[in-house]
């Protein structure tokens, strides 16, 4: 059996298809989620993924829920962190617990996750992080003062906590996925989506095995000298 590899918010959109990904390329895949107990059970149904169920802006319960998945099916040697949530909304109206919970579902969640795996892949001198950042993290977005802030949050503490763990056989980095087609992307206003795509190069949307295959990519074991990046996977939309 292949590694074990822990994907948050792993049981619909981009997560899915990054845990489909992996369990086909042979690594033990095992889903968090934070809400939906029945998509989470027809995700089990239809891919044999276990799902478990804990929130990734709360340290005490990614404790507990990293606890239980690493006594159940062995240390987590891969971690995808790719929960997030948008509040969109312009600042001047925005409350403040649409900033709390952006930034501590999208960022704080990083610390969370991250802070739980690393003493055990520091002691087994392997490990493979790729954190979920956005295009938007990169080049700003009009209504999204919390989800950028987020999402270039990200990028730094990827770019930390690599530095901090290159000598130790662990790899982070970080993906950058442009605007996809999943249901937080088909939330945004037609007339404004419709915008958005217009400024795509590639010219559609992504497709979320897109951003799935960059991830299999990164937490390659070859892949040992690749840390700290940002892989954009944004068709274009924007050109670091
Ligand atoms: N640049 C300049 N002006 C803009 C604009 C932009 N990008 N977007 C909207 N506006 C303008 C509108 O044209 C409108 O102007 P008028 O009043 O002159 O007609 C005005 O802003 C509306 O402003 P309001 O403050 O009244 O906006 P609102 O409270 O209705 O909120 C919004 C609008 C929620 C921000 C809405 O525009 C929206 O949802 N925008 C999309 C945000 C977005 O892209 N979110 C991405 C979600 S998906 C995701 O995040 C995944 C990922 O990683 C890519």
């Amino acid at each position: 059996m292949g590694r074990v590899a822990l994907v948050t918010g792993g049981t619909r959109g981009i997560g899915e298809s990054i845990c489909v990904k992996l369990k086909l390329k042979g690594y033990k895949v095992v889903a968090n989620y934070g809400s939906s107990d029945r998509v989470a059970q027809y995700f089990t149904e239809k891919t044999g993924i276990p799902a478990y169920r804990f929130d990734v802006s709360d340290m005490g319960s990614v404790i507990d829920g990293i606890g239980q998945i690493e006594a159940e099916q062995g240390p987590i040697e891969i971690l995808i962190n790719n929960a997030g949530i948008t509040r969109d909304g312009t600042l001047h109206k925005m409350p403040a617990e649409n900033w709390d919970a952006v930034i501590n579902t999208n960022l704080n969640s990083c610390f969370n996750t991250v802070r739980a795996v690393l003493k055990g892949m520091r002691k087994r001198q392997f490990g493979r992080i790729v954190n979920v950042s956005s295009v938007n993290g990169q080049m700003g977005q009009y209504g999204q003062a919390n989800y950028t802030a987020a999402k270039a949050g990200v990028i730094g503490f990827t770019k930390a906590v690599a530095q901090e763990n290159a000598g130790r056989g662990i790899t982070v980095n970080t993906i950058a996925p442009g605007y996809v087609d999943t249901d937080m992307v088909r939330a945004v206003p037609e007339d404004v989506l419709q915008k958005i795509i217009s400024t795509v190069p590639v010219g559609r949307l992504g497709k979320p095995e897109d951003i799935a295959r960059a991830v299999l990519f990164l937490i390659d074991d070859d892949a040992d000298f690749i840390t700290g990046s940002t892989v954009s996977v944004n068709g274009g939309q924007y050109m670091l």
